[in-house]
């Protein structure tokens, strides 16, 4: 049965204390929304569709930079989940199959959850809910449930009996059922309640008096952790870092201190891997099996390939693409650039807009001065080149295969291939000058002290 999900993204998010719309704050480097849609993607969702209000163009664009064929909807006003939902009918009208409706702010939802709920779909029931065993119910909507364990109600909070407020299972907000019946049922919900709002929790009872059935499946608490605060935010981010340590791990990647390594939403680590402790992972990182990096490096918009090592205190920034076997060491800053096969960057560097053949040696202290205050210029190092330290490559510049700088050398021209390039001044030295000029100057300290 073909799939579309709702995202609910319209609330303001007062809690978070924010200019920016809640579902745009970041969990792993990616906004809350697009975690939400990460889940929508598990189940191959034909369809996504946002809808916005707070910020809305802002959380629109986000959606559609993630997924270019998200279709975003309007919500102008705040009137209840059961209208969020009915904002995207018209999207959806020649759509065939299940709705799933999922929360902006709500980013953990994991694929297997989503599966069980399409299949409760499958076995009948007309309405499907996520629920969860509540540690503390407090203003969650309770799911009643009937003799049999199927769903007969959701009751919000403010609307409970005392008995009803004594259920400890709730509702996580995921709701499921088929398209035109979600939308027929919406159509029938009314805003008489305590909130005054139009609920969707409301088509549970609704598709009950029509003598369908309704289910309820649950999940853990942790998995419908939703954001409203930044304390919750923080809570989320490192309920991410655990799940995915676990899964790297699982994976067949060696982690020393897993506790200290910190992944983004995207990060691909290949098995054999090895991760020593405090390692940051920003955005788009790949790291290929068996390279392994060390100790307190931070990447980003990179990729590591089989057996690299990288670190420690390397810092890989984006475009940084560091090839088989090759090795960047400590205080080495590469962007991007090519770090050719065998290659090594051992210490103390900055490598941008940059070419590095393979197995070439770029010594302590090189600088490739890639930026002229306007424009950004490439450097190329050819194959097996070996640059001295403290070697300045002034960009544009290109330094042949074969070829060697000398230390300390500001190279503006190109080096031919083979060739030994030296430019600094040339050493001269002055036999006895330096006791003479130390004997000079302690006599000078001596005068002066007698004088006082
Ligand atoms: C909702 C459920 C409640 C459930 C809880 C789980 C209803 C009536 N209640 O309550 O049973 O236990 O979530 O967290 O559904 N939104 C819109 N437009 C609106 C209203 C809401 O887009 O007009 C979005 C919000 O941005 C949010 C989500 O829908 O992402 C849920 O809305 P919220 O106001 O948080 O609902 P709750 O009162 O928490
Ligand atoms: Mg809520």
């Amino acid at each position: 049965m073909p799939v579309a999900v709702v995202i609910l993204a319209a609330g303001q998010g007062s809690r978070m204390k924010s200019n920016l719309p809640k579902v745009l704050h970041h969990v792993a480097h990616a906004p809350l929304l697009v975690h939400a849609m990460q889940s929508a993607q598990s189940i191959e969702a034909e369809r996504i569709v946002v809808v916005t209000g707070h910020g809305g163009e802002a959380v629109g664009a986000a959606a559609q930079a993630y997924d270019p064929d998200a279709v975003i909807v309007t919500q102008s006003e705040q009137l209840g989940t059961a209208h969020a939902v009915q904002q995207a009918a018209d999207a959806l009208t020649d759509f065939d199959g299940d709705v799933v409706v999922l929360y902006g702010d709500t980013p953990f939802i994991q694929e297997d959850t989503l599966r069980r709920m399409l299949d409760a779909r499958s076995n009948g029931s007309s309405v499907v809910v996520l629920g969860f065993e509540a540690a503390e119910p407090g203003r969650y909507g309770r799911l009643v449930t009937d003799a049999d364990g199927g769903l007969d109600a959701i009751v919000e909070a403010k609307d409970a009996t005392p008995e009803q407020l004594a259920i400890t299972l709730c509702n996580s907000g995921v709701i499921c059922a088929d398209r035109a019946e979600l939308f027929a049922l919406i159509d029938a919900v009314g805003n008489d309640n305590a909130s005054r709002e139009y609920y969707l929790t409301d088509i549970v009872e609704l598709a009950r008096d029509k003598g369908d059935g309704c289910a309820a499946i649950t999940c853990s608490e942790a998995e419908t952790m939703g954001v409203n605060s930044r304390s919750d935010l923080a809570a989320a981010d490192a309920a991410f870092q655990a799940r995915v340590r676990a899964e790297v791990l699982e994976n067949g990647v060696t982690m020393h201190a897993p506790g200290t390594v910190f992944f983004a939403y995207d990060t691909h680590v290949g098995r054999d891997a090895v991760i020593e402790a405090n390692v940051v992972f920003g955005p788009a990182v790949t790291v290929e099996s068996g390279a392994l990096i060390r100790a307190f490096s931070h990447l980003e918009g990179c990729h590591v390939s089989q057996e690299a090592v990288v670190g420690p205190y390397a810092r890989l920034r984006p475009g940084a693409e560091i090839g088989n076997g090759a090795r960047v060491g400590n205080f080495v800053e590469i962007k991007s650039a090519t770090i050719g096969e065998g290659a090594k960057v051992n210490h103390l560097s900055y490598v941008g807009d940059a070419d590095v053949g393979d197995a070439a040696n770029i010594g302590a202290g090189t600088i490739t001065c890639n930026y002229d205050g306007v424009f950004k210029h490439k450097t190329v190092i050819g194959k097996r080149a070996f640059i001295g330290s403290n070697t300045a490559l002034v960009a544009p510049v290109r330094v042949g295969d074969d070829a060697m700088t000398g230390s300390g050398s500001v190279i503006t021209e190109d080096v031919p291939d083979e060739a030994m390039a030296i430019s600094r001044a040339k050493q001269a030295n002055k036999p006895g000058l330096a006791l003479r000029l130390m004997n000079r100057l302690k006599a000078a300290k001596a005068a002066k002290n007698k004088d006082k």
